[in-house]
């Protein structure tokens, strides 16, 4: 009973860090931002943090069962759709920021750029993929969705291979910390080699 206690505790205060880092940080970025205060280029600020931002807790997610289950420590897992549901809110602010700075809402122009800039191209389909996990992360849709909605999060190791082929692709010179992300996604794919392997199998 007193360890249930200290768990919900340990649970609600980890939840509210998260919220609490993840919107702190996203409104010291646009105040920032608009307030002159991001240097030289600000949108390319704008855009690197989001990104980032959206990628570290991409990751974050998919660390999270691992450590629940190296560590017994199973309360992790009730913050890892929360972990989840910001790195879609920051890849959105990022697409967004893209649409407003880069192309001014301009969307033939964006179209063009989703079809001539591969990177682009991988970003977009990413965004669809994490929007799709996004709205079916409600419990109501989950329970409809039954089996299929495993299938459809397991989604989300392609949605790491498009960001870090987004991330890899859209640097122009130094491909270190592109290339130190896609060890990360590749170590943590491998961590889940048995459970991909069925998922491929189901097709
Ligand atoms: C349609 C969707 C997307 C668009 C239009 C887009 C656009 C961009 C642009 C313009 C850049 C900057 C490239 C440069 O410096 O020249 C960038 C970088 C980046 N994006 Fe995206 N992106 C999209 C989706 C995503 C998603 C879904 C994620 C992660 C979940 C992501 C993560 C990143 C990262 C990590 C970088 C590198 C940041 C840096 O080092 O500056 N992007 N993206």
């Amino acid at each position: 009973m007193a360890a249930t206690v200290k768990t919900r505790q340990i649970v609600f205060s980890l939840k509210l860090a998260i919220h609490f880092i993840s919107l702190f940080l996203l409104a010291k970025l646009y105040f920032q931002a608009f307030n002159d205060r991001l240097g030289a280029d600000p949108v390319e600020a704008v855009l690197h943090f989001t990104g980032i931002g959206a990628f570290n807790l991409l990751l974050l997610s998919l660390l999270v069962s691992p450590l629940a289950q190296q560590f017994k420590w199973s309360f992790l897992l009730q913050v890892r759709r929360l972990i989840g549901l910001y790195s879609f809110t920051y890849a959105l602010f990022h697409l967004v920021s893209f649409l407003a700075f880069e192309v001014q809402f301009d969307w033939s122009l964006f179209l063009n750029e989703i079809i001539d800039r591969p990177y682009i191209t991988v970003g977009m389909f990413a965004v669809v993929i994490l929007f799709l996990l996004t709205i079916t992360s409600v419990s109501s849709i989950k329970k409809t969705m039954g089996r299929n909605w495993q299938t459809l999060h397991n989604a989300v190791y392609v949605a790491l291979c498009l960001v870090a082929l987004h991330f890899y692709w859209s640097v122009k010179s130094d491909i270190i910390e592109p290339s130190i992300y896609i060890v990360i996604s590749v170590f943590l794919l491998y961590l889940r080699k048995n459970k991909i392997r069925r998922w491929f199998r189901s097709f």
